[in-house]
């Protein structure tokens, strides 16, 4: 791996922490759009109380320097605003008072397994790290690597396709950044406006019922060059790596690149994207059904990620459990939780395609300073005869 992207933090713990490793010198950073992305994590109808709370920041505290990147690792940290009310029961020092633990695992979650194999009885351990509020750590290095993608003519973007039953209607025509614009003002970041009503109102339902609710969104990428990634070996099949990143992200249950798991319906004359050229253009394709990638190599055309994420596994009404302590039935913890975190997983969602998509730039072209990386993809593209 060419860039690195590591997190540490806990979820009431004192803040979160990312280092992003691996970027050339010289690229330039906007705090505002790192701390757009922030806030954009915290959108979303269905979110529980925390977000009102939280409001995140993300301080650079290495690497940096007047605004531009000077190739060492770039730290970035969160404070967790509501460690003010944990500061006892999440001090990494011992405390005075006896802190009660948390005995009832939820259904779902980390919980249970991770008091086996990390040998503890309270599930706090477990939780404070499992939680999604990793997620605002993530979403701040891939604001880096967005930065970085932006020097070289890529943008990324979300939109949020179902919320249980409730689909968007399948387009009828390619998506371009400009369809995206608005995207953030609906409520559930969804690009149809009948669709994001439907799902405000399955989510208002569903939450009544103290239920909670899951989806899917997509991811895209605009502006790539052919041939990042490698069909040589396993590891370098950007497909595998795109979905390793997006099935890391909590509560994410499925991937499908393009047309997904569709082309297991359709013949091969519907599945593929035939090839043309003429002069002007030089080489293209009439549709994107292998979603801009082919042997593990982008092939030039937008990149478009399908993710599924099931219903989050706190609910208000309490599935059943055992108390870990005592071994009797029990329901599970009702921690302050959210309904619905589809929006906000689409954002977490470009940060990580992005970071991929980042890292097999570092791979291709390196480069120390961000001009060497502009200089040598403007040379590959030459020579391939790439026109954008
Ligand atoms: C943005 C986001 C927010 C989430 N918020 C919650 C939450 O409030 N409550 C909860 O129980 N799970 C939440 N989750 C999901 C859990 O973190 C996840 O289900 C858990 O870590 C177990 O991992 P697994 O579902 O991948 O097995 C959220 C996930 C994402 C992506």
């Amino acid at each position: 791996m060419a860039l690195r992207l590591i997190t540490a933090g806990e979820s009431h713990g004192p803040g979160l922490t990312c280092i992003v490793e691996g970027l050339p010198a010289g690229l330039e950073l906007e705090q505002d759009a790192i701390n757009r992305d922030m806030a954009r994590r915290q959108l979303g109808h269905g979110r529980g109380g925390r977000m009102k709370i939280e409001r995140d920041r993300a301080d650079v505290t290495a690497g940096v320097r007047h605004g531009r990147t000077m190739g060492g690792p770039v730290a970035l940290q969160i404070p967790n605003r509501d460690y003010g009310n944990w500061e006892e029961r999440m001090n990494p020092w011992p405390v005075e008072r006896s802190i009660p633990e948390v005995h009832l695992p939820r259904p779902g979650h980390a919980d249970l397994v991770g008091t086996w194999k990390y040998r503890t009885g309270d599930v706090r351990n477990v939780l404070e790290r499992a939680s999604a509020r990793e997620t605002a750590a993530r979403v701040a290095g891939g604001a880096l690597a967005k930065a970085f993608l932006k020097a070289v003519g890529v943008e990324v973007r979300s939109h949020v396709t179902q919320i249980t039953k409730v689909r968007a209607p399948a387009r009828t025509t390619a998506l371009t950044v400009e369809d995206f614009e608005g995207v953030d003002e609906s409520p559930v970041r969804c690009l149809d406006a009948e669709a994001s009503r439907a799902m405000v109102g399955e989510i208002n339902v569903l939450r009544k019922q103290n239920e909670s609710l899951g989806g899917t969104f997509e991811v895209i990428a605009f502006g790539l060059v052919p041939g990042l990634g490698s069909h040589i070996s396993w590891e370098e099949r950007l497909d595998g790596r795109i979905a390793m990143a997006m099935m890391s992200i909590q509560a994410m249950k499925g991937v499908g690149i393009g047309d997904g798991f569709d082309v297991a319906g359709v013949p091969g004359s519907q599945a593929h994207d035939e090839i043309f050229y003429d002069e002007e253009r030089g080489y293209f394709r009439e549709t994107n059904h292998s979603g801009g990638l082919e042997g593990g190599m982008t092939t030039g055309e937008p990149l478009v990620v399908r993710v599924a994420m099931k219903p989050i596994p706190t609910l208000t009404k309490p599935l059943r459990s055992v108390d870990i302590d005592t071994k009797e039935p029990a329901q599970a913890l009702r921690e302050r939780t959210d309904s619905c975190t589809v929006p906000a997983a689409g954002v977490v969602g470009e940060a990580m395609l992005a970071h991929v998509l980042a890292d097999a730039y570092r791979t291709k072209f390196g480069g120390d300073h961000i001009d060497d990386v502009r200089e040598a993809v403007r040379a590959y593209e030459e020579r391939i005869g790439w026109r954008r």
